[in-house]
């Protein structure tokens, strides 16, 4: 424990836990992050447009998504990466100091638990601009590092450093495929009774559900 790296085998418990994780990792966070998607792409019908227009160019209306043209879909990138920004599923991380250890001049001591609000970093003006609590997905348009004012590293949907989650590609693959057969299919509004309530219970939610309203197309 004394390098903060603890032990490297793992025990029947921590598997299990691990395998509790993965399942909720992957059908929590990704589903969160795919509802949000769908009600800021029912807000912005110009951008759901834009989205839709990529995935007829790479896929049709008919064919089934594949890995190849998924990595070839720069708009639906960058409206995940922007939806990711304002409504990150995870809001915040706990780090512990394994010893007494200074950040930014400040000495925590061993054992202090430090909380990272993602959330708050990826609303910062400071960081994004005056306009960091509108929905821009063009400012990832030359990628993450390019998004931030002085190109300051601050977003963080899927963590940071060694404990970055590990799912993050997997979950992104996943976003991708669901969101281009449903604008391969149907434009969709929100409801009149959709309320913006964005809540925490464990992930970030819309309290009162996301009623969305689905035409075929
Ligand atoms: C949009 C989807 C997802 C988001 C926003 C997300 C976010 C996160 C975050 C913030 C962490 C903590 C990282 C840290 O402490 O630095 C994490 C860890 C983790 N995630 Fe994800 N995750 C997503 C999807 C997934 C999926 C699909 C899987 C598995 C299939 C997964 C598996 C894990 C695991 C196993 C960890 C723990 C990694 C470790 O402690 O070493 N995640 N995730």
């Amino acid at each position: 424990m004394e390098s903060g790296k603890g032990s490297l085998s793992m025990s029947t418990e921590d598997v299990i836990e691990e395998c509790k994780l993965f399942y909720f990792a992957g059908m929590e966070a990704t589903s969160v992050l795919l509802t949000w998607t769908l009600v800021i792409l029912g807000m912005h019908p110009e951008w759901q447009d834009h989205a839709r227009e990529e995935v007829l160019s790479v896929f049709g209306r008919d064919k089934q998504p594949n890995v190849d043209g998924l990595g070839r879909l720069k708009t639906v990138t960058m409206i995940l990466y922007e939806v990711l920004r304002l409504y990150p599923p995870a809001v915040s991380l706990n780090r512990r100091a394994f010893k007494d250890m200074q950040i930014g001049g400040t000495t925590y001591p061993a054992g202090v638990i430090l909380e990272l609000p993602i959330i708050v970093v990826h609303h910062n003006p400071d960081v994004w601009g005056n306009d960091a609590h509108e929905f821009k997905p063009e400012r990832f348009a030359e990628g993450i590092s390019k998004a931030t004012k002085d190109d300051q590293p601050a977003f963080f949907p899927f963590g940071w450093g060694p404990r970055i989650c590990i799912g993050q590609n997997f979950a992104l693959l996943e976003a991708k495929m669901a969101l281009s057969m449903i604008l391969q299919r149907f434009e969709f509004r929100l409801s009149p009774s959709y309320t913006h309530a964005p809540y925490t219970v464990l992930m970030l939610h819309p309290q009162h559900g996301a009623s969305i309203m689905f035409n075929k197309i």
